[in-house]
């Protein structure tokens, strides 16, 4: 066993707080227990991608595209859609469909891919939530890349679990079963994840893979991001599907207490969906 002090991505607001890393060969539990450190001057710049525009990444850097914004008011009521039957009656209304999920990865694929033009990137899906859209974003990487005839390897991938909710609710304590970090050496990794929401699993997860991976730079491309317009912002990632209101959602492989990760759309939970799946499936 070994302490790891983790200091804050900037941005990250509230009580100090510290890390404890546990490290069982590959599996890792990051509590917030002991104190941060404070002095952001001693923090090292660190190469996140990270692009040209308005909002600043979590890197201090500029994200080139902007996500799409879904308005609580564009929810669509469930009777325009499939919905299946197991879960009828447990889902309000459908936030993104699945077609429009799709079309968005095709685009989030070509902005990627453009960001990583002849290099090598190394792909690390976040599970669980992360696993549908890592799924659609590398299969339109490399139809992409194959239709492009260039001659270097498009990715390569790893997986990387992190779990921080239970039920509606962060926990505010993120448990990590990693891949062997050692791997990530000197390469161009990107994070991909389900949502941002309090911003916290990325703002632990990032420090943690610099030091110990030694990347060569790191980005976050996440399909979903909550506008929390109450809480302060602790992590922008680089490459952001859309921007959705602040519910509890669920679909695309993003789950409460494990349901719904089979629906293909995106939707907002019914309360009969809340109490039928409060103690798992
Ligand atoms: P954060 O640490 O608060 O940013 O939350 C990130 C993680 O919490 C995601 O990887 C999800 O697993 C989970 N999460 C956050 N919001 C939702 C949601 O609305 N639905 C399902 N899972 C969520």
């Amino acid at each position: 066993m070994r302490t790891f002090a983790v200091q804050p991505t900037s941005g990250c607001q509230g009580s100090p707080e510290r890390l404890t890393l546990v490290v069982i060969k590959t599996r890792y539990l990051l509590t917030p227990e002991i104190t941060l450190a404070k002095n952001e001057k001693n923090r090292k710049p660190f190469p996140f991608l990270g692009m040209n525009s308005k909002t600043s990444s979590s890197s201090g850097l500029k994200r080139e595209h902007e996500p799409v914004d879904i308005l609580s008011s564009s929810q669509q009521p469930t009777s325009a859609f499939v919905i299946p039957k197991h879960y009828a009656c447990h889902v309000r209304s459908v936030l993104i469909s699945r077609g429009q999920i799709q079309d968005r990865v095709e685009k989030l694929a070509a902005d990627i891919r453009s960001s990583y033009a002849h290099t090598t990137v190394h792909l690390i899906c976040v599970l669980k939530g992360g696993s549908a859209f890592f799924h659609d974003l590398q299969s339109a990487f490399r139809a992409l890349h194959n239709a492009s005839g260039d001659a270097h390897v498009p990715f390569t991938f790893d997986f990387i679990r992190a779990k921080s909710y239970s039920g509606t609710e962060s926990t505010g304590k993120v448990e990590i079963s990693a891949c062997d970090l050692s791997k990530l050496k000197g390469r161009d990794v990107l994070l991909v994840e389900d949502i941002i929401d309090t911003g916290t699993t990325m703002s632990l997860l990032l420090p943690l893979l610099k030091e110990e991976g030694l990347p060569k730079s790191i980005a976050v491309a996440s399909l979903l991001e909550k506008r929390r317009e109450d809480k302060d912002v602790k992590f922008v990632a680089d490459f952001v599907g859309f921007s959705v209101p602040d519910e509890f959602v669920v679909g695309y492989c993003l789950d409460y207490n494990d349901a719904f990760r089979d629906l293909q759309h995106i939707c907002c939970i019914s309360p009969e969906g809340i109490e039928r799946f409060k103690d798992g499936i």
